[in-house]
């Protein structure tokens, strides 16, 4: 079993995942962080579930050999569709970010009617219906997929007008049927929180999962006597980094999201695992 001051394995298909390791290094600053982004691979959401299985057990074989003592599934697509078969691979604790979404925008919606966002595999897999409707029968869910937004989002595309036109499409369908809660259901999109903001208005609430899939990693950790004690600047180790291609953009990226010009990325041959 690993100790305390063992990391946190975050993964994601690519640089999405960040949003959720900046929310983890804001709430636990104790906590070390073994990211990895699967950036030869992305994007996930317009893959079958048997390949998102296939890829998500590739990684979780890779983090755990990085001796990490928790799991954080910083990505939706795989969430939805592998979180049962990371549960059954490892003994860890597993956390994935539809459930904490879910129940964070079921809490806000005032007139119960709930839009998501999310890749195809996502809105497909019907997760966040799934969810939402366990918690409140009542509440009206409605899906849109937006295949093109995590390509932008990877192309560093996060203030363009070629995004907010596609944004401006994809959301029109949701705004024209009245919804109050919007739920960022792809761990690439708040990211674009400010763009789609512009387009929803004060009217409608963004609900970005990461804040409380962070929560409730920390409520986990607590509760299991899992928590590393020792401040973060005297652990002698830093947070680390791994993708499956170009290391060099990635850190580009993850220097500016985490705000952090130290941050190191490494390669990793993710298909031998
Ligand atoms: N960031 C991921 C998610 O939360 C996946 C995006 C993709 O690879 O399509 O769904």
């Amino acid at each position: 079993m690993p100790d305390n001051g063992a990391p946190i394995g975050v993964f994601d298909s690519g640089v999405g995942g960040l949003t959720v390791a900046k929310e983890i290094m804001a709430q636990i600053p104790n906590e070390r962080i073994v990211y990895f982004g699967d950036t030869a691979r992305v994007p996930y959401g317009s893959k079958s579930k048997a390949t998102i299985t296939k890829f998500t057990k590739q990684i979780v074989r890779f983090l755990m050999t990085q001796d990490v003592k928790a799991l954080v599934i910083a990505c939706n697509t795989m969430s939805a569709y592998a979180i049962d078969e990371v549960e059954k691979e490892v003994s860890l604790p597993v956390i994935g970010v539809v459930k904490p979404g879910a129940r964070v925008a079921v809490s806000q919606t005032k007139n119960k009617r709930i839009g998501v966002i999310a890749t195809e595999g996502t809105i497909g897999s019907g997760m966040y219906e799934r969810f939402i409707t366990n918690i409140d029968p009542t509440v009206n869910v409605l899906g849109k997929a937006c295949p093109l937004f995590c390509p932008l989002v990877e192309e560093g595309m996060l203030d363009d007008p070629v995004t907010d036109e596609v944004a401006r499409r994809y959301l029109k369908e949701l705004m024209d049927q009245d919804i109050d809660t919007l739920i960022m259901g792809c761990t690439h999109y708040p990211l674009l929180a400010p763009a789609l903001k512009r387009l929803v208005g004060d009217k409608v609430r963004l609900v970005n999962p990461a804040y409380e899939t962070a929560r409730e990693l920390k409520e986990m950790l607590t509760e299991n006597g899992m928590l590393n004690d020792k401040p973060f600047n005297e652990q002698g180790k830093d947070h680390e980094f791994y993708v499956s291609d170009l290391a060099d953009k990635f850190t580009r990226f993850a220097a500016e999201i985490l705000d952090n010009n130290g941050i190191n990325t490494r390669k990793v041959d993710i298909e031998t695992y």
